[in-house]
C-alpha cells in the first residue's frame, strides 16, 4: 500500500491543525540601538528598516511593539567617541545611553521585559570586549573584564533592566556577574547568557549601528571558532553551572545544528539571535526583487524556532508581529 503523508496538505485548515511549530509575537525579541539627544533617528544603510534611536522614539516604538504583543526588548548603547575609553568607563555611568533610556521606558509602565547587552566593545576606544592586558594589546584580560563585567551589571540593575545578557564570551563571566547582583540584592534579576556566540562575519552590519568594530585584531580571541560544535556544548554547560538563567546561540540560522543540539542538552529556555548579517541578506535579496521578503523573513523564524529556540532576537519583531494573523506569525 502506499503511504500517503500528502493527504494531511490538502488545504490551508487542516495544514494549520497539524502544524507542529508556532511562532508568536511572544517569542521576539527587539533589538534597539540608543543613541544620546532627543528626536533623532538616524538610519543604519545596511539594515534597512532599522536605526539608532534616542530615548523618547525607543519609548516610541517600544510602545508599538508592545501593542503588537512583543514582550521582550534588548538595548545597545552608541557611545559618542569623546566618550569612549581604554576601559569602557562610560559603562558605568549611571545616565549613559541605555540606563537612562530603560529609566524612561520603565517609568512609562511598559509591560514588556527589559533586555540589557552586557558588554564593553560599544564602551572602549580599541573597540574589544574588555580591559586590555597590559603587555599585549590584542588581548582581552579576562579576570579584570570578568569583575568589571559585574560592575556593569550592578548598573544595569539599578537603571531597572530586568534581565542581563552577557555578550563577550568571557570565561566565568556569568558566575562573576551572578555574585555581583547577589551580594547587591538584585537575586531577581536573571541573566540570558549568549552562551555560545561565534566570531561570525555575519555581525558586520551591527557593528555600524552600534559603531563598535574592533580597531585592531578581531574577537577570535574570546569569541568561538565556527568550526567548533561540541564546544558549543561545552561553553553551554558551564554557563548553566554558573548560573545562567536562559542560554543564547548566535548567529541564528547558519547555526541550526548548534540550536537543535543544545535544546537536546539543557532544559533552560533557549534564544537565538538571528543577527545584522542575516537581517541585511533578506533585506538586500527582498529590495533587488531576488526572494519575496515577507516569506523568507517568515520562514527564517520558523526554522529557527523549529530547530529548538524558545525565543528569537531579531530586528523583524514588529514588521513580522504587525503581518500576524490570529496571534500567530
Ligand atoms: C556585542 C554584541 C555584538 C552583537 C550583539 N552583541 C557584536 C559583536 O560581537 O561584535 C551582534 C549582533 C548582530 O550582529 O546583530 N558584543
Amino acid at each position: 500500500m502506499i503511504q500517503r503523508p500528502r493527504r494531511l496538505r490538502r488545504g490551508q485548515a487542516l495544514r494549520d491543525l497539524v502544524a507542529q511549530t508556532v511562532v508568536t509575537p511572544a517569542n521576539l525579541i527587539l533589538p534597539l540601538f540608543i543613541i544620546p539627544g532627543k528626536g533623532k533617528s538616524v538610519h543604519v544603510k545596511s539594515m534597512p528598516g532599522v536605526s539608532q534611536l534616542t530615548a523618547d522614539l525607543a519609548l516610541k516604538e517600544l510602545k508599538r511593539a508592545e501593542k503588537l504583543g512583543v514582550r521582550a526588548f534588548i538595548l545597545f548603547g552608541v557611545t559618542p567617541k569623546e566618550r569612549k575609553d581604554e576601559r569602557g568607563s562610560h559603562a558605568n555611568a549611571a545616565d549613559n545611553e541605555v540606563c537612562s533610556a530603560v529609566k524612561r521606558i520603565k517609568d512609562a509602565g511598559l509591560n514588556i521585559v527589559a533586555i540589557s547587552d552586557l558588554c564593553f566593545c560599544e564602551y572602549t576606544s580599541h573597540g574589544h570586549c574588555g580591559a586590555m592586558c597590559a603587555d599585549d594589546k590584542l588581548v582581552v584580560e579576562n579576570d579584570e573584564t570578568i569583575e568589571m563585567l559585574g560592575e556593569q551589571a550592578l548598573n544595569h540593575a539599578r537603571s531597572g533592566f530586568d534581565v542581563i545578557a552577557p555578550s563577550g564570551m568571557m570565561d566565568g563571566a556569568v558566575g562573576a556577574i551572578r555574585a555581583a547582583l547577589d551580594a547587591s540584592s538584585f537575586e531577581h534579576i536573571a541573566i540570558m547568557a549568549y552562551a555560545v556566540k561565534y566570531a561570525s562575519a555575519f555581525y558586520g552590519p551591527f557593528r555600524d549601528a552600534a559603531e563598535s568594530a574592533p580597531g585592531k585584531g578581531d574577537r577570535q580571541g574570546y569569541q568561538m571558532d565556527f568550526r567548533n560544535a561540541r564546544e558549543a556544548l561545552r561553553e553551554a554547560a558551564l554557563d548553566e553551572e554558573q548560573g545562567a538563567d536562559m542560554l543564547m546561540v548566535k548567529p541564528g540560522m547558519p547555526y541550526l545544528d548548534i540550536l537543535s543540539k543544545l535544546r537536546e542538552q539543557t532544559k533552560l529556555p533557549l534564544a537565538a539571535y538571528q543577527v545584522s548579517g542575516e537581517y541585511a541578506m533578506l533585506k538586500a535579496a527582498a529590495q533587488n526583487g531576488w526572494l519575496d521578503g515577507q516569506r523568507v523573513l517568515r520562514e527564517s523564524v520558523y526554522a529557527i524556532k523549529r530547530a529548538g529556540a524558545d525565543m528569537i532576537l531579531t530586528y523583524a519583531a514588529c514588521e513580522l508581529s504587525e503581518r500576524a494573523k490570529n496571534g500567530v506569525v
